[in-house]
């Protein structure tokens, strides 16, 4: 199946998904939208109000905020994939409980899987927890993290950005630096070499082992 084709089934089941009780009294849901070869998928945390009236991730003020930020590096939204860690608002856009997010996880999940972004820009520190538990988001914002093949660029929250200057400022630039990572998103998502010499010692092109000893 085409990745587009994945992607619609995935934003059909998101639309009638009853898995946790953010369902219940739900205007729409909001799978995420944008291209299904993206090399940038950017996660927020879940639909505000505007978001979840128009059924379209990011599209109140920090998605204007966004918008912005993304046009000023070259993209536009259609080249990216924008998603939320939770696809249903929370009530009064309280935080999303531990149990709504594994609830969700999966649909996350597996447009990842579909999508194979190169580079996973994580908004605020919800979705960053997804990837990285217990990572500070102010000493790691603006700082590529390899994780389980993933490359994962941690940003300050858009919404936090309207807030507060010095996270605007933060959020800029970190944002400037994306075209730099995705340049060397490739080298970084690669083990350092360090890390391959301390595996494996042998240098030669030999087979590994298992398939020697079926020789005998
Ligand atoms: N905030 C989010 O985290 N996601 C949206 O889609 C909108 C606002
Ligand atoms: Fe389903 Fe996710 Fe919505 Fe919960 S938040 S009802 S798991 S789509």
């Amino acid at each position: 199946m085409k990745p587009e084709q994945v992607l619609r089934e995935i934003a059909a089941e998101v639309e009638a998904c009853t898995r946790c009780p953010l369902h219940v009294g739900r205007r729409r849901a909001v799978p995420g939208e944008g291209s299904p070869t993206a090399e940038i998928m950017l996660v927020g945390e879940a639909p505000g109000f505007y978001e979840s009236v128009a059924g379209r991730p990011f599209v109140g003020p920090a998605g204007q905020l966004l918008d912005r930020l993304l046009e000023q590096i070259g993209l536009s939204r259609q080249q990216v994939f924008i998603t939320n860690l939770v696809k249903c608002r929370p009530p009064r856009n309280r935080d999303p409980e531990p149990e709504e997010v594994a609830a969700c996880e999966p649909y996350l999940d597996r447009q990842i899987r579909t999508i194979q972004p190169k580079i996973i820009v994580t908004l605020g520190r919800h979705s960053l927890h997804k990837f990285v538990p217990h990572a500070k988001i102010g000493q790691v914002h603006g700082q590529p993290i390899r994780h389980q093949g993933l490359l994962i660029v941690p940003m300050y929250h858009p919404a936090a950005a309207l807030r507060a200057y010095s996270m605007h400022q933060a959020l800029e630039e970190d944002f400037a630096r994306l075209p730099q990572f995705l340049q060397q998103a490739e080298t970084l998502s690669e083990p350092p070499p360090d890390q391959d010499i301390a595996e494996d010692d042998s240098d030669d092109d030999s087979p590994p082992a298992p398939q020697q000893l079926s020789l005998f």
